[in-house]
């Protein structure tokens, strides 16, 4: 069976990294979150106190951090050099200020390079805001997920009380919006549908119905 490329795009808690796992897995495809790499170097410069406003700076430190995304029996681990952050990198600081970051022409281009890398192999399922658009553009299947800020919010709001900590809907209502906004807005590759993806709104869709609907567009591909 002929191996391929998978993007799945689309703002911020639309769900790409949980229907992204289910289709790798079944698959038995690589699983690549392009997300927690901006993630993982916003949380490694926030704990060595650099500041988010020097972009030089950022940039240095980035070519200084190894970023591992390992495959686990239990999901994917994010490991920089050799410390797993994989729980660190999901908190309010790092999620409040990663595309600040992730806005930065120097930072975007070396992890561009570093995902080309991972995704130089077929048989891989990649989500973020550019992949599509910009990281591999010759993917077999493109995808762009998106649900209104409300549903996603709500989303974010019961996954975190699941997790034991409680955050109003308002406010991630605020925090999603505004993540999207600066992600939509940047000047380097933004967040967009690249021409060729097919476009889902999840809004009404369980994880299932959305997961069925991308299987049948790989079995066209494939
Ligand atoms: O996917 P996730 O919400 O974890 O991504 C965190 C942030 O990383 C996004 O809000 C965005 O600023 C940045 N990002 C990006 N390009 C990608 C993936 C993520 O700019 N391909």
């Amino acid at each position: 069976e002929r191996k391929i490329a998978i993007a799945i795009d689309g703002p911020a808690a639309a769900g790409k990294s949980t229907v992204a796992k289910r289709i790798a897995q079944k698959l038995n495809y690589i699983y690549i979150d392009t997300g927690a790499m901006y993630r993982a170097i916003t949380y490694v410069a926030i704990e060595s106190q650099q500041s988010l406003a020097d972009e030089l700076q950022l940039y240095q430190l980035l070519l200084n951090t190894d970023i591992e995304l390992s495959q686990g029996g239990s999901g994917q681990k994010v490991i920089v050099n050799g410390k797993d952050i994989t729980e660190d990198i999901r908190n309010q600081q790092v999620t409040n200020s990663v595309s600040k970051v992730a806005a930065y022409r120097l930072i975007r281009e070396e992890m561009v390079i570093r995902q080309r890398e991972l995704a130089g192999k077929k048989g891989v399922v990649m989500d973020g805001r550019d992949i599509g658009s910009h990281v591999i553009p010759d993917a077999e299947v493109k995808i762009f997920l998106i649900a209104s800020v409300r549903e996603r919010a709500e989303r974010r709001y019961y996954e975190n009380k699941r997790k034991g900590f409680e955050a109003s809907l308002a406010q991630l209502e605020k925090e999603i919006a505004e993540r999207d906004k600066l992600d939509s807005e940047r000047t380097v590759s933004p967040l967009i549908k690249a021409e060729d993806a097919i476009e889902l709104d999840t809004t009404s869709l369980t994880i299932d119905q959305v997961t069925n609907c991308i299987f049948n567009i790989i079995n066209e591909k494939v």
